[in-house]
């Protein structure tokens, strides 16, 4: 089967939590997880107890390259993935197939098995591709319940109408498996920046000392490169500076590598006067040796003396063009992270800052996962720790909507 390129790239490193409920559909899974593979997302099955019954999780385990769970109590499943960091790790909860009696004891909240628990405690969308027998697809207290979960938010996709496994016909067979694909990848796809031109920087920059050494930092560009690919989903025109770094770049963006401050600097102050938004995630060095030796230096005195001088502030520079983007900064911090990046939203005339504590391992500096605090005139927001693609995806909408109100 061939999987549409929009799709691939909606999905690709997308961390997919796909839920299977106890249906004769549930073998149609294996196909979901293949083509979810193909995609590049990284997959973590969860199946409802009954689900077992359908299809071996040794199959599932095999295909996603990932443990299979499926007991709520099991202390060793909790162990290597509980259901709360289950639910906090995805981008998206796909419920294919999604069974009447697990529609059921979602809209009323439950929580009695590992799938229904992550249900309730995620904050990433949910997709449910509904597999069913169609009168108990067509009875009223489905067809309520169902109304009730789209109420919430949550994304229906199918049934379709057809031939039965019972020998029935009419709707509740699960759809096809490119349709539940594309109904998932079309979540990241917001159109919030619709013709929009996003400039974004990310990644560390490198200040030569000689011809083979340079002072630098731990920036991955995890963070900006998610922030690119989240613009672009939202329909912006997007252009990614960035220094030097080991990820692949996001599909539809536009990329121009740089090394020094000076080099992001001077692409920047070409490029953002043309932007709407411009978005500074690059942790750009903030002193640079005053001079740099053409050759490499010799070792010869005990003691070497640098002299470093202030490299140029970039984001300051693009807020205080004549007509400026908005203009969002990061504050990488280690204390007082809201009083600190309070003062550089004065300072530097921003428009918004995203603070994140650099204290932690496990967020900020080239960490997958990241939590931030967004700051703007008169309000702020707490991000809570998820992965940097789908904190980009909200910090992005967070910031289409106060771009368009100010
Ligand atoms: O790349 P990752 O591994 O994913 O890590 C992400 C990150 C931790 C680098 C990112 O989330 C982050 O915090 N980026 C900002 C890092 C930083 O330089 O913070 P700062 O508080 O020193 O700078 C404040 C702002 O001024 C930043 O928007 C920075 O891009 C900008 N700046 C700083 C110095 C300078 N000379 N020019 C600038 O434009």
């Amino acid at each position: 089967m061939n999987i549409a390129l929009h799709v691939k790239e909606r999905l690709g490193l997308r961390r997919v939590v796909l839920g299977i409920a106890g249906s004769i559909a549930a073998y149609k899974a294996a196909e979901i997880v293949r083509m979810l593979r193909e995609c590049d997302a990284e997959v973590r099955v969860v199946m409802t107890p009954a689900a077992t019954a359908f299809i071996a999780p040794l199959t599932l385990q095999a295909l996603s390259n990932n443990p299979v769970q499926s007991d709520l109590l099991d202390p060793h499943s909790e162990q290597a993935m509980g259901h709360i960091e289950l639910a906090r790790w995805a981008d998206v909860v796909l419920i294919a197939p999604a069974s009447a009696d697990f529609i059921a004891r979602l809209a009323i909240g439950r929580s009695n098995d590992l799938l229904a628990a992550v249900c309730l405690v995620t904050q990433a969308p949910i997709v449910l591709a509904p597999a069913m027998n169609q009168s108990m697809w067509s009875h009223p207290a489905t067809q309520k319940n169902c109304s009730v979960l789209q109420q919430r938010g949550m994304l229906l996709s199918g049934p379709a109408i057809g031939d039965q496994a019972c020998g029935e016909y009419g709707p509740g067979r699960l759809i096809e498996v490119e349709a539940i694909m594309e109904a998932t990848a079309q979540l990241f796809a917001t159109r919030l920046l619709t013709n929009k031109r996003v400039v974004i920087t990310a990644g560390p920059t490198r200040e030569y000392i000689d011809a083979v050494r340079y002072l630098s930092n731990r920036s991955s560009g995890k963070m900006g490169f998610a922030l690119a690919a989240a613009a672009v989903d939202a329909g912006a025109n997007t252009l990614l500076i960035a220094g030097p770094v080991d990820v692949p770049s996001p599909a539809r963006v536009t990329r121009l590598n740089v090394e020094s401050a000076r080099e992001m600097e001077a692409l920047c102050m070409q490029q953002a006067p043309q932007c709407d938004i411009f978005i500074s995630v690059a942790a750009v060095a903030d002193y640079m040796p005053d001079k740099k030796s053409a050759h490499k230096i010799k070792k010869s005195d005990a003691q070497m003396t640098l002299t470093l001088v202030r490299t140029p502030d970039i984001l300051a520079q693009v807020a205080a063009l004549p007509q400026p983007p908005f203009t969002v900064g990061f504050a990488a911090e280690t204390e007082n992270l809201e009083k600190n990046a309070r003062q550089k939203i004065a300072d530097k005339k921003l428009n918004m800052i995203a603070v994140n504590s650099v204290n932690n391992d496990e967020i900020g500096f080239a960490s997958d996962d990241n939590e931030v605090t967004l700051l703007w005139h008169g309000g702020q927001e707490f991000m809570p720790r998820t992965s940097k693609s789908q904190l980009a995806r909200l910090m992005i909408e967070r910031i289409a909507q106060h771009y368009g109100t100010e």
